[in-house]
């Protein structure tokens, strides 16, 4: 790791170094499921089913039967070109404004932000650092409503040099207090804030709203459940039961269950830890999840328990899927252990034939799997009978053949060799350990896993691989050694269930230019030479079933493309297949977040995160790592006395219509 490169920058490239070691679904089944599906919300909310149901069907309708002069249905707009520099850019016809920034008031009595006088108190009633995941549940519940609704969002780190003052970037270890270190952990975690849409269009946070919370690893209690729940690797000297945690932390891509609930995932956890493991029990444990990091916050010389040499199990608490209901302010986030524990990207879930919830899951690291975990039982209709559901099932890991088919393997204690004579006692010890199950079950260690999303109008799935620089063997889901560019896979589930243990599985897209020969990109040949871009990583499925892919470059950004990261519409069927076009355009050194649509499509948010720093130097005429008093950008405020500032980004289409057409 170069010296020149700011922590938050060496923080992210980290995930780039491993550690040792059949047919579509027919309509009228696709009408079923998504009738079902808005069936269950339906249940759960104020509306009646019919009345849920039938809009679905309607829109399903127009979208499937009308006749298509572009069968990729996603070009409703003139590409941003590529380019960087300090400002976001949005494509004509639309407008980007800004939602919420790092420092604004969430809870009702937030201070006003004020930069150079910054406390824990104020950042845990404001918007944190970083904003990644964007869920939207629509108000009142099961309503669907477009125009009011609580959005979730993740705040997964933060870039301490740009967040102080007088950071000094040659010494940071002197300037840490128990303050410094405090603030910071109150600007990780997540927000919910409810959100409405005026008469004129515009969206606004609803500042006095009760359903506003802050969640963070300083403050907010949260309990463990499923198998690991009160097993002694989960036990510390803070908490014995091996029941309660304090908080979350590193929370990447997420996902909103059918019941509403706000799933977040726990990624890069390792890098909280510092010290001596004083238990040598939990050694290769550590060992396999890079704990402690090699270059960790310094949260661990204020708070014992991120000191390994004091609480070695500490680690062990975190690595988990954290449900939320953001319906009740009151209630108490649950780390659900039957999820598996390892560095979970995201959390986006649909519904099997049989009506159970499968949850798809990238551990996002070099070398790492793709998991799904499948419910033993049923969603039901009313959303109190499934506070539990997440606590009982099964946790596959997926193995690609060369021939483009696939088997999901699962994780499960006593069966093919996940028993004592591997190390596992229970399914406890499975779940702790679950990367290294997997290696046992020879899963497929992939070019980072990112964000995994099932489109529910074709019953495929998209994953968003972003990159490998350190791949030297290949393989066909893996196909380029030095992978700096990334590509998707698309999976179909055997019979269209999701609950299946077989797919086929498909690249959609190798990234990068596809006019250098040498990259060995793969695209549609319609795509433009502004249309392609590298390292996909949050994605998003549109009400009319279009992929939406943000992408994250990290600093190697002007080697991977030479274009500031971005969000890209990417047709996946028809003619158009394989095509892309850029929406929007993030200022330098940010990486883009988030997107998410409102049902209706009429909105799209997107999270801004970390403007100024990935690749500073690469930013022709700046050419310098970013500082509080000397950022590369001073996005979005623009005001010479306030630093960058991560933010959410509404996006809406200037004739009220759909965001692209
Ligand atoms: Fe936090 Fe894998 O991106
Ligand atoms: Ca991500
Ligand atoms: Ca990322």
């Amino acid at each position: 790791m170069a010296d020149d490169k700011s922590f938050g920058e060496q923080f992210e490239e980290l995930d780039d170094r491993p550690v040792a070691r059949e047919t579509s679904p027919s309509l009228a089944e696709l009408w079923n499921r998504r009738i079902a599906r808005r069936g269950f919300l339906a249940g759960m909310g104020k509306a009646a089913l019919l009345a849920s149901a039938s809009p679905a069907i309607l829109s399903l309708a127009a979208c499937d039967e009308a006749p298509k002069a572009d069968p990729g249905g996603i070009f409703g707009f003139e590409p941003v070109p590529h380019g960087v520099d300090g400002d976001h850019h949005v494509a004509a016809g639309h407008d980007a404004g800004i939602l919420i920034r790092w420092g604004d008031p969430v809870l009702k009595d937030a201070p006003a932000f004020d930069v150079r006088n910054q406390s824990a108190a104020a950042q845990l009633a404001q918007f944190g650092y970083n904003n990644d995941y964007i869920g939207f549940v629509p108000l009142p519940f099961g309503s669907g409503a477009s125009d009011r609704g609580l959005l979730c969002v993740h705040h997964e780190y933060t870039n301490d040099e740009l967040m102080y003052p007088g950071y000094p970037a040659d010494n940071p270890a002197a300037f840490y207090t128990r303050e410094i270190v405090d603030i910071s952990m109150a600007a990780h975690g997540g927000s919910i804030i409810e959100i409405m849409r005026g008469a004129d269009g515009k969206w606004q946070v609803v500042r006095d709203s009760e359903y506003n919370r802050r969640l963070t690893p300083l403050a907010t209690q949260m309990t463990l459940s499923g198998p690991a729940a009160g097993h002694p690797r989960l036990q510390t000297n803070e908490d014995p039961t091996g029941r309660r945690v304090m908080g979350t932390f590193n929370n990447c891509a997420g996902g909103i269950t059918p019941w509403g609930t706000w799933l977040m995932s726990e990624e890069n956890f390792n890098f909280y830890f510092l010290g001596e493991n004083a238990d040598p029990a939990e050694a290769a444990n550590h060992e396999r999840l890079g704990v402690p990091g090699s270059r960790s916050y310094p949260w661990g010389y204020f708070h014992q328990r991120f000191n390994l040499a004091a609480e070695p199990r500490e680690p062990n608490r975190y690595g988990w899927v954290v449900e939320v209901d953001p319906l009740d302010p009151a209630s108490t986030p649950v780390k659900r252990t039957a999820l598996g524990r390892f560095k979970h990207e995201g959390c986006e879930n649909t519904i099997t034939k049989d009506g159970r919830l499968a949850v798809y899951m990238g551990d996002d690291q070099a070398f790492e799997y793709l998991y799904k975990f499948v419910t033993a039982n049923k969603v039901q209709r009313n959303r109190e009978e499934n506070t539990n559901l997440l606590d009982e099932g099964t946790l596959y890991v997926a193995r690609f053949a060369e021939d483009g088919t696939g088997t999901w393997m699962p994780l499960t204690f006593g069966e093919n060799g996940l028993d004592e004579s591997n190390g596992f006692t229970s399914q406890a010890d499975v779940l702790i350990e679950t990367r290294r199950a997997a290696d046992i079950l020879g899963a497929t260690p992939l070019d980072r896993p990112e964000d995994v999303e099932p489109n529910d109008l074709t019953g495929k799935i998209y994953v968003a691989l972003t990159n490998s620089k350190e791949r030297t063997e290949t393989d066909a889901v893996n196909p380029r050694p030095g992978n700096l560019w990334g590509q998707i896979v698309e999976m179909e589930p055997q019979g269209g269930d999701h609950a299946s243990t077989a797919f086929t599985w498909t690249l959609l897209v190798k990234c990068g230019d596809p006019s250098d020969p040498a990259i060995g990109a793969a695209w549609n040949p319609e795509t433009g030479e502004n249309g392609w871009f590298a390292c996909p990583d949050n994605v998003a499925v549109d009400a009319k079933g279009r992929l939406w892919v943000a992408t994250d470059q990290g600093s190697g950004w002007a080697a991977a493309s030479g274009t500031a990261d971005g969000l890209y519409a990417l047709a996946t069927a028809g003619g158009k297949r394989g095509t892309a076009r850029q929406i929007f355009r993030t200022p330098v050194g940010a990486e883009l977040c988030g997107p998410c649509f409102t049902p209706d499509g009429t909105t799209l948010f997107v999270a801004v995160q970390h403007p100024a720093v990935d690749g500073a130097k690469n930013y022709k005429g700046f050419e310098r790592a970013s500082t509080f008093d000397d950022p590369a950008t001073r996005w979005p405020d623009f005001d010479p006395a306030m630093p960058p500032r991560p933010s959410i980004v509404v996006i809406t289409a200037k004739n009220g219509g759909p965001v692209g057409g």
